[in-house]
């Protein structure tokens, strides 16, 4: 099949001039895997059509929210009924309390919960609330883990025995990059070490307890264990950044899938059913700090916005449905399990790892890689590849190599079927090049 671009081609060089990078978020440009950025004109189930008119099975879903794929009849009605209501009010409305009470009758580790519109704003104000509620300043982080791009998250590991953070982004001040910690991932002993060395002063731990933005790092259910246990005996307030696991990996998202109870969670994606929404929510007592009720100040315009409160409470009923997620991750499974053996059988090194319905392709001979430091660079020479044989034949990933995929409740098994033999297909290309 001969892939037409040239609608995408035409609107890129015209977005060129309009947005830095002709983007209005940097992975969409596709600078890591090289060509013209695809502009999808409109999404059905778990099918994606560009302006040239080609179809794909999308595996990106808008980068997670779309765990029942595009234009799901309930979500779709949802939007459009509240819409035409009124977009937005600016006062309490009856649709932030569906969906609040949706999630909170349905989720054990949290009591109270708060509306944002974006991940970035949810772990920005839950960090926010952690300082307010422990006051303390220091933050960990981890290296590896993204939360948005508030300052003082956007930050690496300092270079050789520094401790503290350097800002990972121009425009950062180094005043407080030097407030975050960061350390590498499932690593008990550096963490010990660093409560050691500021052990009344950390506020939060901050963690993607599924860490899904670098690859897919599983963490040992050990390391999260004794995380929570330091957080505990420090008085710090461990964070679970649930952005992309909250309501994938099930309903009560990685704390429920380890049982794990941490102080503060943080929402986004999945609980918007595709519009723009955020939340934070922890147990009673630390949510009490939050204005108007405490002294930490967080506040929106358009937070709780009604339409996106409807298209949430939505998408998440569904996900309620008995069994809804042992699907999700048995048709996953098999799909994964697939493109492994046919990897084995060629002895190529390479392993797809997966969660739930969240999965990412690894070009690594390793069977764990839970580091960030552990991902083999090189390999993403061969996930380009990839990408653009999927490209040309109508599957769409992410791209870059980094980056996850996602199913939905819309693949069927045939869907998944058929994007495993070009993923295999893919591969090959890929291995032999
Ligand atoms: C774990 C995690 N936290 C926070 C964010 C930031 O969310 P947003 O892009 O909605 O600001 C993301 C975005 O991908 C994320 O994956």
């Amino acid at each position: 099949m001969m892939r037409k671009e040239n609608q995408s081609k035409k609107l890129f060089e015209e977005a060129l001039g309009l947005f830095p990078g002709g983007v209005n978020s940097p992975v969409r440009a596709f600078k890591s895997v090289g060509g013209t950025p695809v502009f999808m004109k409109e999404g059905d189930g778990c099918k994606v059509t560009d302006e040239d008119g080609n179809t794909y099975i999308d595996f990106c879903c808008s980068w997670g929210p779309l765990i029942h794929g595009h234009n799901r009849s309930e979500v779709t009605q949802a939007i459009v009924n509240t819409a035409s209501k009124g977009a937005s009010f600016g006062t309490p409305t009856s649709e932030e309390n569906v969906l609040g009470k949706l999630i909170l009758d349905n989720h054990r580790y949290i009591d109270k919960i708060r509306f944002v519109s974006s991940g970035t704003e949810a772990t920005m104000s839950a960090l926010r609330l952690a300082r307010g509620y422990t006051g303390r300043d220091k933050i960990i982080k981890f290296d590896g883990c993204y939360h948005g791009h508030s300052d003082g998250l956007l930050v690496k590991a300092g270079s050789g025995l520094a401790t503290f953070g350097t800002s990972s982004s121009a425009g950062v001040p180094q005043a407080y990059a030097g407030e975050t910690i960061v350390l590498p991932l499932n690593d008990e002993a550096a963490l010990k070490a660093a409560f050691e060395n500021y052990k009344d002063e950390i506020a939060a731990v901050i963690i993607e307890p599924i860490p899904a933005n670098n690859g897919l790092l599983l963490q040992d259910k050990v390391f999260l264990n004794a995380l929570r246990s330091i957080c505990t005996d420090a008085g710090t307030l461990l964070i679970f950044d649930e952005v992309i696991s909250g309501f994938r990996v099930g309903f009560e998202g990685a704390a429920g899938y380890y049982d794990i109870d941490p102080d503060i969670i943080t929402f986004g994606k999945i609980i918007g059913g595709g519009m723009p929404v955020g939340a934070y929510g922890a147990k009673a007592q630390i949510m009490a700090s939050v204005s108007p009720d405490g002294d930490v100040y967080q506040a929106g315009t358009l937070s709780g916005n009604p339409v996106a409160m409807a298209a949430g409470a939505a998408q998440l009923k569904i996900c309620l449905e008995d069994g809804f997620y042992d699907d999700m991750a048995t048709k996953t499974m098999r799909f994964v399990d697939g493109i492994n053996a046919f990897c084995e059988a060629r002895g190529y090194d390479f392993k797809m790892f997966s969660v739930g319905s969240v999965f990412w392709l690894s070009f690594s001979d390793k069977s764990h890689v839970r580091k960030a430091s552990e991902i083999q660079g090189e390999g993403m020479n061969k996930y380009n590849i990839l990408f653009h044989y999927l490209l040309n034949n109508g599957v769409y990933m992410g791209p870059s190599g980094y980056e996850v995929g996602f199913v939905s409740s819309a693949h069927t098994e045939a869907d998944l079927e058929l994007a495993k033999e070009k993923i295999c297909q893919g591969l090959e290309k890929a291995f032999t090049a």
